[in-house]
């Protein structure tokens, strides 16, 4: 859906270059909703209008839907930057318009017949519950009312994509939660795929299937966000995770000789209860829950438990061995000293 191959950005002023984007691979599939996250300077804003040649790359080819964006003519561009919406931080609107002349602006650009204007706005005012304030003006609006209208004018023409820049970043938490819905909302509704940059794990975790982690201008880190989320490589990546972590810590816990600690990852509608019974049955050994979290991700639950086992460490090893083959993502934290 969206291919990019070996993109680079470098800005210059005068003697100064600014490599914003170092040799950039990233392919998006068609409906899913993609979410790029780095701290502030990493590269998300280009990278994001890259997609759209907003910026346009030094070096590399974008492609989108198939068209390969970096070799078409000025005129070709605009046709297709009609398949691809975008939102903003600050949200961008017209600020002598109201929120119908907003949402309707793209679609009079086209010279797109007035009873046709006026019957798409109606649909995309309702789709983003903003009916009523239509004669409004950006003024008389909340931050998520503004972002509503930003969303509703993305849409106006039908893109295939919706890249978002810091799309929640201005908003309170409430807010930013009412805006994550109705994207995943459209995402399902309109099957539109949409690519979000962020500083915040929590609207990664909230809403994206996917993540790249992008630092210094590089993706350093990318995958499906559980697998992300459980099992970080990248000491940025563990960062951003750690914003949304619900402390575990059982590193004051007295082991003893005989004890050895087990990280239990679970993702979905898990099975680690009836598994984890059976197989200290069968060991012989003991075990006792210090910690479980359970949080969840997009629609599904995720999350950590953290247990005492307690016997020879022999047993302690098969035990492990049992849970992984029977399934379970078990990772050792710390055997006792014997
Ligand atoms: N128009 C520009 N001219 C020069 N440097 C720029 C320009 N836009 C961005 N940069 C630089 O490129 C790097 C990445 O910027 P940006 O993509 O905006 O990061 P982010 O969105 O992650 O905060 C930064 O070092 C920034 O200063
Ligand atoms: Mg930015």
């Amino acid at each position: 859906m969206i291919e990019l191959r070996h993109v680079q950005k470098q800005y210059q002023s005068g003697s100064h270059t600014t490599y914003a984007l170092h040799d950039i691979d990233l392919s998006i599939e068609q409906g899913e909703i993609f979410g790029i996250i780095g701290h502030s300077g990493a590269g998300k804003s280009t990278l994001l209008r890259s997609i759209n040649l907003l910026e346009r790359p030094t070096a590399g080819s974008v492609v989108v839907d198939g068209v390969e964006l970096t070799a078409l003519s000025t005129k070709q561009l605009q046709e297709q930057r009609r398949r691809i919406g975008m939102i903003f931080q600050h949200f961008n609107l017209l600020s002598s318009a109201t929120v119908e002349e907003n949402v309707a602006f793209p679609l009079k650009l086209i010279k797109t017949p007035k009873a046709e204007v006026n019957q798409r706005v109606r649909e995309l005012l309702e789709l983003v519950g903003l009916t009523e304030q239509s004669r409004k003006y950006p003024a008389q609006l909340s931050g998520g009312q503004k972002q509503r209208v930003g969303i509703a004018r993305a849409l106006a023409t039908n893109p295939h994509v919706l890249l978002c820049d810091e799309a929640t970043s201005a908003l309170d938490p409430q807010t930013t939660n009412s805006i994550l819905s109705l994207l995943l909302d459209i995402n399902r509704k309109l099957r539109i795929t949409i690519v979000l940059i962020t500083h915040e794990m929590h609207v990664i975790r909230s809403i994206c299937d996917r993540v790249a982690v992008i630092h210094q201008g590089r993706i350093i880190e990318q995958g499906p966000v559980a697998e992300v989320f459980l099992k970080p490589r990248h000491e940025v990546t563990k960062q951003f995770i750690e914003q949304v972590a619900d402390s575990i810590d059982f590193r004051d816990e007295k082991l003893s000789p005989d004890s050895t600690i087990l990280k239990i990852n679970f993702l979905g509608e898990s099975t680690y209860e009836p598994i984890l019974s059976r197989v200290v049955q069968e060991t012989g050994v003991t075990f006792s829950i210090l910690q479980g979290t359970i949080s969840r991700m997009k629609s599904t639950p995720y999350g950590q438990l953290v247990v005492k086992i307690e016997g020879p460490r022999q047993a302690a090893d098969d035990t492990v061995s049992l849970l992984i083959e029977r399934g379970l993502d078990v990772e050792v934290y710390e055997h006792g000293l014997g």
